[in-house]
């Protein structure tokens, strides 16, 4: 990639994270990069682990950090959220994650350590543009068959509450989930796990 491709994906993100809490009550997204960067923020730019406090994400909801550049989501999943990943399997493009999209330990029906909470890069995988929270079911504009995720305006593609695409859209693979851990029951630490050197 080079840097003008980066530095345009940099701005639909800021873009997308400065303006994307009011479409969806639902989501609240930090944004604590807009601001200028202190040493340790430059550092989480350049790649450092970032450390996440759980208590900010309330069930429901979607919280954007900044891990190497990129925004990661982390989506606080209702009870009934995880319930509702098995029912579409047949209209997903890899239901089961057999391709490398995410860490071992997120090849599973929720694509994640602890079912409740998800966490992807909120990066298209067609073009790079930032997808909408959309946790809603059946929404007018998605359709009666909506089951929730992730709709990327940019070109239509959709993604349900694991990440996984839809057929028929023009992204290819699955959202893809960055190494992390938890380093208690309630803080996570994005960018670093147990196999991270
Ligand atoms: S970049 Fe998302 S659908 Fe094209």
């Amino acid at each position: 990639m080079d840097n003008r491709e980066t530095d345009t994906r940099r701005r639909k993100f800021l873009t997308a994270a400065t303006t994307g809490v009011g479409g969806v009550g639902l989501v609240a997204a930090s944004i604590p990069f807009v601001q200028s960067m202190s040493p340790s923020e430059a550092a989480k730019a350049a790649g450092a682990p970032v450390e996440v406090d759980l208590g900010r994400v309330k069930p429901g909801t979607l919280l954007t950090v900044e891990w190497c550049g990129k925004p990661v989501w982390i989506v606080h999943r209702t009870d009934r959220m995880p319930d509702l990943l098995g029912r579409h399997g047949n209209q997903l493009v890899d239901p089961q994650s057999k391709e490398a999209q995410q860490p071992e330990y997120a090849k599973n029906a929720t694509r994640s350590i602890r079912s409740p909470y998800l966490v992807v890069i909120g990066i298209c995988t067609h073009l790079g543009c930032i997808p909408i929270y959309r946790p809603e079911m059946a929404p007018a504009d998605l359709g009666p068959d909506w089951p929730g995720g992730f709709y990327c305006p940019c070109h239509g593609s959709k993604f349900d509450l694991a990440g996984r695409v839809f057929k028929n859209v023009p992204a290819p693979r699955n959202l893809e989930v960055p190494p992390y851990t938890y380093v208690s029951d309630t803080r996570l630490l994005i960018g670093k796990d147990d196999k991270t050197v």
